[in-house]
């Protein structure tokens, strides 16, 4: 037969998750494993401000053909502002273009075919570690993934050896940086580093590409887009990756960008006949519903005035859970070994837990994180702290 010597791949390590969690009878259970935002009720809401601009779209959009291959002209100029800033020089020079994708990860894709196709030989360099999805997108484009270091064996944030390492990267290769909320430690780099990183980059010639997926849940809408602000200010070229799933809490729709910085209007253009080339071969034209959400609400004054609202108590609610966590954990005296967990930005926590531990908790607590001991904090129940913190100090006598 045809397929007799097709093997099986093992599921994915984070959607996998989900299924798992569904098949748990287990009334106490907890899902910490994908990052999906949970609200108090333990529901992944649909924003007021997505389903008012769904309701304005039902009632006015006239016709369902085809975008273009970047995507509707709307949603690229708001998601430009957004990102960049509202009164950014390098949109105002027709320096920086959007091109609209399916999701963060179709970005992702795309910069990865751009890079294969475009810049060949150049290698990218992955933080150690990072979410596992960026390992295979630019491995299976063909191109070399390194790594330099980003967490040392003592859970902490080691970025005297990221520069190290970055400061030894071959001139040209690109450099994937999380420009917040980094997935899935939640450590972060200070302005400081930041410019360190920065200085490096520019001395060796390297293309930053900024995965940018998680805008407003760190510090806040326009503070965790200030690291993309400084590379894309002070280097001619930049590659970003920009999500609405989290943020915009449109997950299923698939609504992402990829945004080039180039050093001057006209390369820009052939950077784009490129970009559109390419996707054109990956998905022709990328889906509008959501983007058209999000151009709807991003272009109307009040809906973005409630969209940021309902953005930042998400980012609030976060942080409240990162605090109460570690208050929970004080009673088992473990308030120290975890304080990192008020530390962290964003949804994930790089818990410390390791394989065994984790397996514990799931098979014995029903509670599910990622293997390597990544937690979605924005998954706990905050009423059912106390018997989370229960089921981390059971494991962690192991
Ligand atoms: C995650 O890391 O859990 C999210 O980015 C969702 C995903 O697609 O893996």
């Amino acid at each position: 037969m045809h397929f007799d010597a097709i093997g099986r791949v093992p599921g994915d390590p984070i959607l996998g998750l989900m299924e798992l969690y569904a098949q748990d009878a287990n009334p106490n259970k907890f899902d910490l494993g994908v990052g999906v935002y949970k609200d108090a009720q333990g529901l992944t809401p649909i924003p007021h401000s997505v389903k008012l601009a769904e309701q304005r779209l039902v009632e006015q959009q006239t016709t369902k053909t085809y975008v273009s291959g970047h995507g509707d002209a709307a949603f690229g100029k708001l998601i430009g502002e957004l990102v960049l800033g509202a009164d950014s020089p390098l949109l105002r020079d027709r320096r920086a273009g959007v091109t609209q994708t399916p999701g963060g990860t179709g970005a992702l894709r795309l910069s990865a075919d751009f890079i294969a196709h475009s810049l060949p030989g150049r290698g990218v360099w992955l933080s150690d570690p990072t979410w596992p999805i960026h390992e295979t997108i630019f491995a299976k484009a063909g191109l070399k993934v390194s790594h330099y270091p980003y967490v040392g064996s003592d859970n902490r944030l080691d970025v005297a050896a990221m520069l190290a390492t970055l400061a030894k990267v071959p001139e040209g290769d690109v450099v994937l940086l999380h420009a917040c909320c980094h997935n899935p430690t939640g450590f972060d780099l200070s302005q400081d580093d930041w410019h360190q990183v920065l200085k490096i980059v520019r001395e060796r010639h390297l293309l930053p590409l900024i995965d940018f997926a998680y805008q407003g849940f760190g510090d806040g809408l326009e503070q965790d887009a200030w690291a993309v602000r400084l590379f894309a200010a002070e280097l001619p070229e930049v590659l970003i990756t920009s999500s609405c799933s989290k943020n915009f809490g449109l997950y299923r729709d698939r609504v992402g960008a990829l945004i080039v910085c180039a050093a001057d209007a006209e390369k820009l253009l052939d950077v784009r006949s490129q970009l559109a080339f390419i996707a054109r071969n990956l998905w022709s034209t990328p889906p509008d519903h959501g983007a058209a959400v999000v151009a709807t609400i991003l272009g109307d004054a009040e809906l973005k005035k409630l969209w940021s609202e309902e953005v930042e108590a998400m980012r609030v609610r976060i942080a409240q859970l990162r605090s109460g966590l570690v208050e929970a954990l004080q009673p088992h005296g473990l308030a120290e070994r975890f304080a990192h967990i008020g530390v962290q930005r964003g949804m994930f926590s790089y818990t410390g837990l390791n394989a065994e531990q984790v397996k514990q908790l799931r098979d014995k607590h029903s509670v599910y994180m990622v293997n390597t001991g990544r937690a979605n904090v924005a998954g706990i129940d905050a009423t059912r702290l106390a018997l989370l913190a229960e089921a981390i100090a059971d494991v962690s006598r192991l």
